[in-house]
């Protein structure tokens, strides 16, 4: 598939890095290719190209945005999505590691605002980045579990598909709405390894009997 990253520091380049080796091409999409951040993710993978943002998204089977919370306005504003798959990896965080819109709306619903013409799935936030570059887990026999939302039923499956490729069970837990206690999940798994010293390469995995 073909997919554009709207930001590709520790979170867009781990999961980029990650599917351009399972066999997705990989644009990344920034209207100043000399940014500290392109220069550094093409050096690592030279198998990225890069295109203006809104190039990268016309182009793009499916975007993801991993851009700091507050840049995520002024970014989508000026784009058009024509019914583009969006995949929201951003977080509003505020003080002490709360929630950054007070817990009244999720982040993923406020991306969907400012980008009223794309299908917003949230995914990508519950774990650190260090677990989107690599999510195998040889020790055990099962894999970690992605949970998603969104309103759109194809633009999920389309993602379940990529974090299949990436290595992750998924668990779509309903609309986009359900976002807001995806980024309470994501607080809780800050909390306890940012701050509290568990291990960042703990996930959570979904059994059912
Ligand atoms: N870090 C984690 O473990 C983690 C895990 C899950 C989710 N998240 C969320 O993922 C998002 C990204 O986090 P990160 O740690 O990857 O941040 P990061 O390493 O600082 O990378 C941010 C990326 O966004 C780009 N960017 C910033 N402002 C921009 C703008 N106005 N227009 C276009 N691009 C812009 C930066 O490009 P420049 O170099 O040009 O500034 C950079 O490529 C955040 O919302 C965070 O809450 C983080």
């Amino acid at each position: 598939m073909k997919l554009a990253f709207i930001g590709i520091g520790n979170v867009g380049f781990s999961i980029a890095n990650n599917l351009q080796k399972k066999g997705h091409e990989i644009i990344v999409a920034h209207d100043n290719p000399q940014s500290e951040s392109v220069q550094k993710a093409i050096a690592r993978n030279p198998n990225f190209s890069t295109q203006t943002v809104q190039s990268a998204v016309d182009a793009a089977e499916v975007v993801f945005l991993a851009t700091p919370f507050k840049a995520n306005q002024a970014i989508l504003s000026n784009l058009n999505f024509n019914g583009q798959i969006l995949v929201d990896c951003t977080n509003p965080v505020g003080p002490g590691i709360s929630h950054g819109l007070n817990s009244e709306l999720s982040g993923s619903e406020k991306v969907q605002v400012w980008a009223p013409d794309a299908n917003v799935v949230k995914a990508y936030t519950i774990y650190g980045f260090e677990n989107f570059a690599d999510a195998s887990f040889p020790k055990y026999n099962v894999r970690p579990v992605m949970l998603i939302a969104g309103d759109d039923a194809k633009a999920k499956t389309k993602v379940s598909a990529i974090n299949d490729d990436m290595g992750f069970d998924t668990l779509d837990t309903g609309g986009l709405s359900q976002a807001l206690h995806l980024e309470h999940m994501t607080l809780l798994w800050v909390k306890m390894v940012r701050a509290g010293g568990h291990h960042p390469n703990f996930v959570w995995a979904y059994l059912e009997k």
